[in-house]
């Protein structure tokens, strides 16, 4: 085993400056109840971003510079939430048969396995993910996908774009024959919900933009609209043939109030980001009058995870990876990803 790894080093928050890739870090060991993860492939999500420019704002000051748990993170920190890789090495108390496993990482860490938990932790950032050579996780967060048919680069795709989607549909309980608008479909959760709820039967209307509408129709989206289109929701409207059963939304920001009088009386709409921008006004009569339901969806929960990972194993799930860069490169990847290059997911190869 090397003694020293390359791996991406957030120092503070602030700007691409302040991530440095070094060749010096310290490889990591394994505790009790730990294996030691050679990363393989690791995808770029907008929370790297975020979490490196500290976007995320607290409860109390929306411009507080903070990581997702709305105080700073403690540096330094290197992130990365998407792990694929092989376990090379285990901590006391873990089967030494799981040596040479193909793994993906569960990065969320709850309080408990109760249906709706505390998430306490995030890999990437309170503690150390896979923009690395190596990484250290807790066994139980390892999941062995061994038999997948999938790439490492496609399993890395998995569990924040995946995960956070599969979360959206489980409590916004979507189901067959439902009509579902999903925004920001080209990206990577969006591409994700969007084959998610094919895959339930559920008709799917991507919102989406210019050029990207084919990649939408192939993730499994029945109707496609631009959402620069001039009368945005009549062309919805039009699109689900009448009112919809649900929003799942990651963009936020203006469309926000367009989409919610779109929804039926009693219709559910499932928010995971904001991409578009966070602080948002709407009509409060257009929720109350008509019982609609706005629900917030982080993440996911073990038990949709264990669900993914079996889905990753029979090949039911089919990730777009959009672009692969070596780590050394992770500066070109996140501006890549800010600029929106490419649809599907970005993944660095450690
Ligand atoms: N709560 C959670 O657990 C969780 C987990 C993962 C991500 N997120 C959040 O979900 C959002 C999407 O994440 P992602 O990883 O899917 O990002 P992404 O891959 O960059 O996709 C975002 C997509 O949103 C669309 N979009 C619409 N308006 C936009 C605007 N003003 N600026 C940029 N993009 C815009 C674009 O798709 P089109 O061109 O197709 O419209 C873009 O590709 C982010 O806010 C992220 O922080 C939350």
């Amino acid at each position: 085993m090397p003694e020293v790894m390359t791996a991406a080093v957030l120092t503070a928050h602030g700007g691409p400056e302040v991530l440095q890739v070094r060749h010096n870090v310290p490889v990591p060991t394994p505790g009790p109840g730990d294996v030691l993860v050679e990363v393989t492939a690791a995808a770029v999500n907008n929370t790297d971003i975020w979490t490196r420019e500290g976007a995320y704002g607290s409860a109390s000051n929306p411009a507080a510079i903070a990581g997702w748990q709305g105080v700073p993170l403690r540096f330094p920190r290197i992130q990365g939430t998407d792990i694929t890789g092989k376990i090379v090495c285990v901590g006391d108390g873990v089967d030494t048969g799981r040596v040479g496993q193909r793994v993906v990482v569960d990065p969320a860490i709850f309080e408990s396995e109760a249906e709706e938990a505390r998430l306490l932790a995030v890999l990437g950032s309170e503690y150390d993910g896979g923009f690395a050579q190596f990484a250290v996780v807790q066994a139980e967060h390892a999941h062995d996908v061994s038999d997948s048919p999938l790439t490492d680069e496609q399993l890395a795709c998995l569990p924040t774009a995946y995960g956070t989607a599969m979360g959206m549909l489980e409590r916004a309980s979507i189901h067959e024959g439902e009509v579902v608008l999903v925004t920001g479909a080209s990206g990577g959760v969006g591409l994700a919900l969007v084959q998610l709820a094919a895959a339930r039967s559920a008709r799917v209307v991507a919102l989406t933009s210019e050029g990207k509408q084919e990649i939408a129709r192939q993730a499994g989206a029945q109707e496609v609209v631009l959402r620069s289109s001039d009368d945005l929701a009549n062309a919805i409207t039009r699109a689900a043939g009448g009112p919809l059963d649900a929003v799942a939304d990651v963009v936020g920001g203006s469309v926000f109030s367009t989409l919610i009088p779109l929804l039926r009386d009693a219709g559910r709409m499932v928010i995971a980001g904001a991409i578009a921008g966070p602080v948002v006004e709407f009509d409060l009569r257009v929720l109350y009058l008509h019982r609609r339901i706005l629900i917030g969806s982080t993440m996911h929960t073990p038990m949709h995870f264990r669900r993914l990972m079996e889905s990753a194993r029979s090949g039911s799930i089919s990730p777009v990876v959009g672009q692969t860069y070596p780590l050394k490169r992770i500066h070109d990847a996140q501006r890549d990803f800010v600029e929106k290059r490419y649809p599907g997911k970005l993944v660095l190869l450690p």
